[in-house]
């Protein structure tokens, strides 16, 4: 990946694996696009960058705001003359049963983590298709392959993910347009503190599956590699990832396993 001359736009990079990608793709000499809703902390990862004020722009965005789109794409392309790699980061995770979830927190994790992740990538495409390249990346999650208690609704969002993505990828083939879905396992982020509970409101709580995770660094340092080499799904974290593999061969086992471990 000639990273020197990428221009990579990041969402919900005020954060977590959202921030740690924007250390890495800086390290790298790309430059970067930084968007998420706190503007103040999305100053604070361009600050921690180098040559920031060449290399690093902010544009704050929120992704359950659609109708901002459309000035959002415009104003990121004018940053640096282009955009080759779209990073679909922001998004939220839920710590509620289904059966006690009120349907405004369904529909509230579906507009951010569906919606707004299809919306913004929607809008983006025209330019990719006209350029002929671009390369968009979804940060989905193993929930997105497989679901456990406590994550319905957030498992609903990202395998939505997969199958509006997989019918992208063979629609945009012919114009050198590339789509990779990434799965992470556990990394140690803020997620759990800001996932939705079932009326709603911020869990507020640090899982202990979180806290055991991988650190977002990491992670990042796996993930430049597969998306150089333009994989079309990637899987990376501890021994959850088993789990992926374990549901292809029995989901009945998968769910006698599930039932009991830990998922907070
Ligand atoms: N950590 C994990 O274990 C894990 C595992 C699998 C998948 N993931 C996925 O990784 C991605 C990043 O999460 P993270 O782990 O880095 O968690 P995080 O530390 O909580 O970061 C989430 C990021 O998303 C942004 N965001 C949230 N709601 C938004 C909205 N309405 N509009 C715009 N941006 C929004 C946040 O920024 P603002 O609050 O400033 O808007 C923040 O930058 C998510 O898609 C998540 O589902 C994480």
């Amino acid at each position: 990946m000639d990273l020197p001359k990428k221009v990579v736009w990041i969402t919900g990079a005020s954060s977590g694996i959202g921030e740690a990608l924007a250390y890495e793709f800086n390290k790298k000499g790309a430059k970067v696009i930084l968007s998420a809703r706190r503007i103040e902390e999305l100053q604070r990862v361009k600050d921690n960058c180098e040559n920031s004020e060449e290399m690093v722009k902010i544009i704050p965005l929120d992704l359950s705001e659609s109708e901002s789109f459309p000035d959002k794409v415009e104003e990121a392309k004018a940053q640096f003359g282009s955009i080759d790699m779209l990073i679909n980061n922001g998004g939220m995770s839920q710590r509620a049963f289904a059966v006690n979830s009120t349907m405004e927190s369904i529909r509230r994790l579906m507009e951010v983590n569906f919606f707004g992740t299809v919306g913004l990538t929607k809008e983006l495409l025209p330019t990719f298709i006209e350029q002929k390249s671009g390369h968009i990346v979804v940060i989905s999650s193993v929930m997105g392959k497989l679901g456990t208690r406590y994550r319905s609704a957030y498992a609903a969002a990202k395998h939505a993910l997969h199958g509006w993505f997989d019918c992208l990828r063979q629609e945009v083939y012919e114009y050198d347009i590339d789509v990779t879905l990434v799965c992470p396992g556990f990394i140690q982020t803020h997620i759990s503190e800001n996932a939705l509970t079932a009326d709603g409101s911020k869990y507020n709580k640090v899982d202990d599956a979180m806290e055991k995770g991988m650190p977002p660094k990491e992670f990042v340092r796996k993930l430049l590699p597969k998306l150089a080499k333009k994989k079309m799904e990637v899987y990376i974290g501890g021994r959850e990832i088993l789990a992926i593999y374990v549901r292809r061969l029995s989901l009945r086992l998968l769910n006698k396993i599930l039932r009991r471990v830990n998922v907070t």
